[in-house]
């Protein structure tokens, strides 16, 4: 019996082995055709046929085995994909791996002209698809391995750069499409010398953005800071004489990296707990990552918005009216030629990413004073900087002719380079006497100040309140002159016309910040959204919202009049709406009352309009993703206007739809599909428009909606009542119902119809503002909406996201009351 025992669980093991075997190891004798699938021995990846997306094509890849959606992360055949499912993976008769068709042309092989005892393909637990020689498990003898191939993914262990020995270069390069296209698109990531160990992201043949030289410890940019404490990868780097490489430690988690077909360069790392990719992005993060975003001797700086650019010191723009509309394609050029003697002087500019390494010349040992010595020596040397900053700053690097792609960092640490930039004496000089000259100016002021002190605190005293309304006056002045220019205010006039932003003049608090009422020295009311520095509105928010709303003109949007900044803070100014916004009206028992059908018609059908306007009939198609009450102002003709557009998103091309990662807007009034999976397109707008609608008849917000009697929201009770035929039970006591019931049910029946639960189900904004403006248009019945009795399915599908969800970031704001 004991011996029974032995044995089976023998022959069990063995078997398990066998099976284990043949899994993740391709001989001679076995092959891998559609459905089958070779699997790494930990169950970490497979190797096998897939069709991406709708694509009909096949091709044979590698991916995890335990993830979905099937994360793809190498490519054999990209450039031939097989027009069917009846390909055929072996080994050949020659040792190599060998991909044919249903008839046995051969799609992809590898590309060995070693003899091998015994082949044999292998799918390491890292992803890499090794040949070797059964004979011989030794690593560094692989015949061939998919990590000498990349596509479009790093993964960790996997080298990207030269060996120069072999001639091999491995860089990523994007998929044609992310959705159904593995081939060749037209970016990469690669080193672009093989001295200098510096990788840039090609379009083609330019390049859209460089990492920054490694300076013995990283990349010189700031994007490495990023890194501090994630242990899910360790960046690694070597140059030697035989190699400039670039690869990723293995950590604690699965994590990759990919160069994706829209240029941008990501890091994907794995959290289990909530079995999902958390990103972070890596490059072209901004717009200062753009190579060369402030042209030739500019300066890129992200804090300094929306301008960004600057020349170098002792440089002008080359055409200032160019750089005033934001060209800045033709850069910026010296102000004073170089003498080319030893009186040139260096600026010195810290902690920057140094300038492209177009013309240079390098030595390692060298000093800084010995590398400012080598570049006086050369009339045509621009710029000098240390190379290296391990064992402490060291090394010489000189640059020739003009400088490109520089921007300052934001986080000032000991690992970053300084750069020291050539120019004539006169222009050190003007500058230095010039801080002199201010030195002693401040110096006889205050010694001034002391005598005459008690003489001007009492003059002041005297004539504050003149002098106060005068100096207002000119600051208006200069900035009624400036406004023709462009859209930017002075923090001056903004100051001068909020009164310092004083408590009295705040008029609301947003999600975003407070909201001032202002007085332009010529008599114009502003209303300036001061956004608070821990808001989550960056600065990409902030160039959105100027950028667009500026070019936006509708009358049922608000106008933006300019944007201010002043250090980290960002100010918009708005054309001022007396009225105040919708939800005052709607909500509030006492002021519904002015507010009556008409009216409310009106204002629905402006917010239809508006929104059309938005959807289909500005140059763009803007989302606008957090339509509200709280968002609709009212001018003093109670004439509606949609403002916010600070997460708008523009939709690029044919698309009509995207999936986002970062979802932002309102509870109550997002739509199911974009809450919970991100989708995110015009329909979602309808949604919330929808939701706006039914609020406006009812007087009731949908998030505060509670009835102890039933579970559903406001939108529920809508449909209910409609079913029911009960209708008119749900508008607002508010509203005089014996005048047009007609209409209201009408505008019941549209809002019912946007708030559907399927987009699709949902009209289209034209639709609807034909719909409220033909009596005589058939109206759909509507279904059961989105969000229905699911208040509490919904919190906690959104409870999920924002806390365990790293992947998404959610910013579910406050309504504004
Ligand atoms: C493959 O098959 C041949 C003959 O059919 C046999 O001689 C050989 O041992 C087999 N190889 C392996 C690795 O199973
Ligand atoms: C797939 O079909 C296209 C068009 O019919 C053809 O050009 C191509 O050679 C086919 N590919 C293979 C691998 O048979
Ligand atoms: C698959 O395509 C090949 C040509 O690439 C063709 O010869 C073969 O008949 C096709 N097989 C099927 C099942 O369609
Ligand atoms: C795949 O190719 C191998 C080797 O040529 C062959 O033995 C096997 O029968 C083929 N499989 C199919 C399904 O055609
Ligand atoms: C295989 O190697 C030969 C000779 O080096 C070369 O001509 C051929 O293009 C290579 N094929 C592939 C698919 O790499
Ligand atoms: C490269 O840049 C030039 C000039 O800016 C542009 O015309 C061209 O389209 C770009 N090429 C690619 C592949 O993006
Ligand atoms: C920007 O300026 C360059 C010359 O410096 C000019 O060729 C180009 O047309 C300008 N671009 C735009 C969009 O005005
Ligand atoms: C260069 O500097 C020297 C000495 O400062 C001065 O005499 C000379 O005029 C300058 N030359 C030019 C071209 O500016
Ligand atoms: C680099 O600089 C050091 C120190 O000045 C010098 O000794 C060495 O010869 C230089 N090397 C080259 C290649 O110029």
């Amino acid at each position: 019996m004991k011996v029974l025992i032995v044995i089976f669980v023998y022959v069990c093991l063995s078997m398990l082995d066998k099976a284990s075997y043949a899994a993740d190891t391709l001989t001679q004798n076995s092959s891998i055709i559609d459905g089958q699938e070779l699997i790494s021995a930990g169950q970490i990846f497979c190797l096998g046929f897939f069709s991406p997306g709708s694509s009909k094509k096949y091709y044979l890849g590698i991916w995890y085995k335990n993830i979905t959606p099937q994360t793809v992360v190498w490519v054999a055949n990209r450039e031939k994909p097989l027009n069917n499912s009846s390909g055929n993976l072996t080994i050949g008769a020659d040792g190599n791996i060998l991909l044919v068709d249903g008839v046995g042309n051969k799609i992809w092989y590898t590309n060995s002209s070693r003899s091998i005892q015994e082949p044999l393909a292998k799918l390491l637990d890292s992803g890499n698809l090794v040949l070797m020689d059964g004979k011989n498990h030794d690593s560094n003898s692989y015949i061939w391995q998919s990590f000498d191939y990349p596509t479009d993914t790093m993964l960790p262990g996997m080298k990207l750069g030269w060996d120069k020995a072999s001639g091999l270069d491995r860089y990523l390069t994007s998929w044609k499409s992310a959705d159904d296209d593995p081939s060749y698109g037209s970016f990469t990531y690669n080193f672009d010398h093989k001295e200098f160990a510096e990788l840039v992201i090609h379009q083609g043949k330019n390049i859209t953005f460089r990492s920054g030289i490694w300076n013995g410890v990283r990349f010189n940019s700031d994007d490495w800071t990023s890194f501090i404490g994630v242990t899910a990868f360790k960046p690694q780097l070597s140059v030697t004489k035989n190699e400039v490489v670039y690869w990723d430690e293995p950590g604690d988690r699965l994590s990759r990296f990919m160069m994706r077909d829209d240029g941008l360069l990501e890091r994907y790392i794995w959290d289990s707990s909530i079995v999902k990719w958390t990103k972070m992005y890596e490059a072209r993060k901004d717009l200062c990552d753009n190579y060369g975003a402030c042209g030739i001797n500019g300066v890129c700086n992200i804090d300094d918005v929306p301008v960004y650019c600057d020349c170098l010191k002792g440089f002008k723009p080359r055409s200032q009216d160019e750089w005033n509309s934001f060209n800045r394609s033709g850069g910026c050029i010296r102000k004073t030629p170089l003498n080319c003697t030893e009186a040139d002087r260096f600026q010195k500019l810290s902690s920057v990413k140094l300038p492209m390494l177009l013309q240079f010349w390098t030595n390692s040992s060298m000093s800084l004073e010995e590398c400012k010595v080598e570049c006086l020596k050369d009339c045509s040397c621009t710029a000098y900087a240390n190379s290296v900053i391990n064992e402490g700053p060291h090394g010489c690097l000189i640059w020739f002719g003009d400088l490109i792609d520089i921007r300052l960092f934001i986080s000032e640490d000991s690992l970053q380079l300084d750069l020291y930039v050539r120019l004539a004496a006169s222009e050190i000089e003007s500058t230095a006497s010039a801080s002199k000259r201010r030195k002693m100016a401040l110096i006889i002021s205050v010694s001034m100040a002391v005598f005459v002190l008690c003489i001007i605190f009492y003059i002041c005293m005297k004539y504050a309140k003149v002098r106060k309304q005068k100096t207002t006056a000119d600051l208006g002045h200069r900035n009624q002159n400036e406004k023709q220019a462009s859209p930017l205010f002075d923090i001056d006039t903004i100051l001068a016309a909020t009164d310092s932003f004083s408590i009295e003049n705040k008029i609301g608090q947003g999600g975003f910040g407070p909201v001032y009422k202002g007085i332009l020295a010529q008599g114009q009311e502003i209303a300036v959204k001061r956004l608070s520095k821990t808001s989550k509105q960056g600065v990409t928010e902030f160039m959105n919202e100027v950028g667009l709303v500026a070019k936006l003109q509708h009358r049922n949007l608000v106008s933006v009049l300019g944007g201010c900044t002043y250090g980290n803070e960002r100010m918009l100014v708005y054309e001022y709406m007396p009225n105040g916004s919708l939800n005052h009206f709607i909500f509030d028992p006492t002021q519904g009352k002015f507010l009556q059908w008409r009216k409310r018609y009106d204002i629905i059908m402006g917010v239809a309009r508006g929104l059309l306007y938005l959807h289909q009939d500005s140059k763009l198609t803007i989302i606008h993703r957090d339509l509200k009450t709280s968002n609709i102002l009212l001018d003093s003709e109670l004439i509606a206007k949609i403002s916010d557009f600070g997460v708008s998103h523009i939709l690029e091309g044919d698309s009509s739809a995207v999936t986002t990662n970062k979802i932002v807007g309102t509870i109550g009034y997002m739509s199911p599909e974009y809450a919970v999976n991100g989708l995110l397109s015009l329909k979602s707008d309808v949604f919330s428009f929808g939701v706006i609608v039914l609020e406006i008849l009812s007087g009731i917000r949908n998030n505060h909606f509670k009835n102890q009697d039933h579970p559903h929201n406001l939108l529920g009770q809508a449909w209910i009542l409609w079913k029911e035929g009960r209708a008119l039970e749900f508008m607002d006591a508010n509203l005089d119902l014996t005048s047009i019931p007609s209409e209201l049910l009408r505008c019941l029946q549209i809002g019912l119809l946007c708030v559907q639960k399927f987009p699709e189900d949902r009209p289209d904004m034209s639709s609807v503002v034909f719909m409220l403006g033909n009596e005589s248009i058939a109206l759909a019945q509507p279904k059961k909406p989105g969000f229905f009795s699911e208040e509490i399915e919904f919190h906690e599908s959104s409870e999920k996201d924002t806390f365990s969800n790293n992947t998404m970031t959610i910013t579910l704001l406050e309504a504004r009351d």
